[in-house]
C-alpha cells in the first residue's frame, strides 16, 4: 500500500523549498531593517541573480523599492531566535536591529547592512526592476554584486559541513518555527 497522501495546494511549497531560510536587509539611508524569508532561489548563472520573494505589504519591500537594493544574509544555527523574531515582527515602528541587539555592518558595494555575527554567508544585490511583475507580485530579483562566506564552513566554492562545524550549519524552515538544520555531508559515488 502506498504512504502518499494528497498534500494541501497551500503546503505544496513545503515539498520543495526547504532550502536555507535568510535574512534580508535593506535601508533607504534614514532607516534599516531585517526580515527573514524561506522562499529564495539563484535564476541566473553569469551575472549571478536570484530571485526572493518578499511579500508587497512589507516594511522591507518598502525600502528595497526605495533603495533598488537589498541584502542577503545566511543564518546559522546559532541565530535561529533572531531570525525567527525579525520574521514574526514588521520594522515598520521599530528597528528589528535594535530590538534585538544585532550589529550590523555597511555592505562593501551597496552600503546595505550587513549580518557577520551568527550568519555562514552574505551578498550584496541590486534590486532588477521588473515593471510587468513588481505590482502583481511578490516575487523580486537582483543581481549578486558582492559575496562573503564564513571560510570555516565554505572555501574554494564549497560547502563543508561536518559535525565540528554544527554551530556553523544554515536552518531550513518547516513552518510554525520548526527548522532542520543541514548535516553531514553524503557524496555521491561517480559511476
Ligand atoms: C522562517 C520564516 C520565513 C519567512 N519567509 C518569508 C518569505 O519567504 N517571504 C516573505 O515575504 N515573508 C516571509 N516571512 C515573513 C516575514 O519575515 C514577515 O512578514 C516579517 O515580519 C516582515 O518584516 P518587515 O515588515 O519588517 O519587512 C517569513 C517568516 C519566517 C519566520
Amino acid at each position: 500500500m502506498s504512504h502518499f497522501r494528497p498534500v494541501a495546494l497551500e503546503h505544496a511549497s513545503r515539498l520543495i523549498n526547504h532550502g536555507p531560510t535568510v535574512l534580508v536587509t535593506s535601508t533607504d539611508g534614514k532607516r534599516r531593517n531585517v526580515m527573514a524569508a524561506a522562499w529564495s532561489m539563484p535564476v541566473e548563472f553569469t551575472p549571478p541573480r536570484i530571485a526572493i520573494v518578499i511579500d508587497k505589504h512589507t516594511f522591507t519591500r518598502e525600502l528595497v523599492a526605495k533603495s533598488g537594493t537589498f541584502g542577503i544574509c545566511v543564518p546559522t544555527a546559532a541565530a535561529i531566535d533572531f531570525t525567527y523574531a525579525v520574521g514574526s515582527c514588521t520594522g515598520k515602528d521599530v528597528d528589528k536591529f535594535e530590538r534585538f541587539a544585532i550589529a550590523p555592518v555597511a555592505g562593501p558595494r551597496l552600503g546595505v547592512p550587513i549580518i557577520e555575527r551568527g550568519c555562514a554567508a552574505w551578498m550584496e544585490c541590486r534590486l532588477i526592476s521588473e515593471p510587468h511583475t513588481e505590482d502583481a507580485y511578490d516575487t523580486c530579483f537582483g543581481e549578486v554584486v558582492a559575496a562573503a562566506a564564513d571560510s570555516r564552513v565554505f572555501h574554494n566554492g564549497h560547502w563543508t559541513f561536518d559535525a565540528s562545524n554544527s554551530d556553523l550549519h544554515m536552518i531550513h524552515h518547516l513552518g510554525g518555527g520548526n527548522f532542520v538544520r543541514v548535516s553531514g555531508i553524503v557524496a555521491a559515488n561517480p559511476r
